[in-house]
C-alpha cells in the first residue's frame, strides 16, 4: 500500500496516517513530525526548519525533498508506506514523481481529505501544537491555498486520486479511507 495523504493543515492527516500505518504495518512519513524532532534535537536540520514552521511558511523545497529521498529509499519502505504533509508544492510532487520513477514504485494513490475550514480552525485551537495560535493557523492555509491546492492538479490524470470527505468520527473517515484505497 503507498498512499499519499494530501489536504489541508488540521483535517486529519496525522491522525489517520497512523492508524494507517498500524493497520498495513507500514511506515507513516511525516514530514512536519521529522522537522519537529530535528527541531527537538538542535540538528542542523532543525535549525534551518525552525524559523519556517514556527511562521506556518513552507521549508524549502531541497530541505524536505533530501528527507523524503532517503526514507523512501530504505528497507522499511519497501513494502509500503503513507506520506502525510508531502508533497506539498509542485516542485516537490515533480521531485517525488522523480523519486518514484528511479525506485521504480508505481503504484501510488492520492487519498485528499476535505474538511470545512472553521472545522478545521477549531481542531487546530483545541489541539494547541505551538504553531496552533489563530494567526499561524491563518497563516498556513493560506500557504496550503497558494502553494499545495495546486498539487492535486499535477496529481490528476497520474495517479489515482481519492477524495474523502474528512468530517465525522475519526473511525468513520478512516473506514472511508481503507474502502477507497482498496
Ligand atoms: P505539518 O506537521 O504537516 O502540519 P499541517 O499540514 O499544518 O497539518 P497538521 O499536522 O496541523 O494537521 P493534520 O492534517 O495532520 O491533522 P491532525 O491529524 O493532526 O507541517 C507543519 C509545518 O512543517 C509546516 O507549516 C511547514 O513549516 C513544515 N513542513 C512540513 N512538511 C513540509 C513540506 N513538505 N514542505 C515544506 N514545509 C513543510 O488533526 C488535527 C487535530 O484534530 C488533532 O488534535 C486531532 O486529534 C484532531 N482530529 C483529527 N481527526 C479528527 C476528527 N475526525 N474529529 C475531531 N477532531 C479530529
Ligand atoms: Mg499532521
Amino acid at each position: 500500500m503507498r498512499i499519499i495523504l494530501f489536504g489541508a493543515p488540521g483535517v486529519g492527516k496525522g491522525t489517520q496516517a497512523a492508524l494507517l500505518a498500524q493497520r498495513f504495518g507500514i511506515p507513516h512519513i511525516s514530514t512536519g513530525d521529522m522537522l519537529r524532532a530535528a527541531m527537538q534535537s538542535g540538528s542542523e536540520l532543525g535549525r534551518k526548519a525552525k524559523e519556517y514552521v514556527e511562521s506556518g511558511g513552507l521549508v524549502p523545497d531541497e530541505v524536505v525533498i533530501g528527507i523524503v529521498r532517503d526514507v523512501l529509499a530504505s528497507d522499511a519502505c519497501r513494502s509500503g508506506f503513507i506520506l502525510d504533509g508531502f508533497p506539498r508544492t509542485t516542485a516537490q510532487a515533480e521531485a517525488l514523481h522523480r523519486i518514484f520513477a528511479e525506485l521504480k514504485i508505481n503504484d501510488v494513490q492520492v487519498v485528499s481529505l476535505d474538511v470545512a475550514e472553521d472545522e478545521i480552525v477549531r481542531r487546530l485551537l483545541l489541539r494547541g501544537r505551538a504553531d496552533d495560535t489563530e494567526q499561524t493557523i491563518r497563516h498556513r492555509l493560506q500557504v496550503y491555498a497558494d502553494a499545495t491546492a495546486p498539487v492535486k492538479a499535477f496529481y490528476a490524470g497520474k495517479v489515482p486520486v481519492r477524495e474523502v470527505p474528512g468530517m465525522g468520527t475519526v473511525e468513520d473517515i478512516q473506514q472511508r479511507i481503507v474502502a477507497a484505497v482498496a
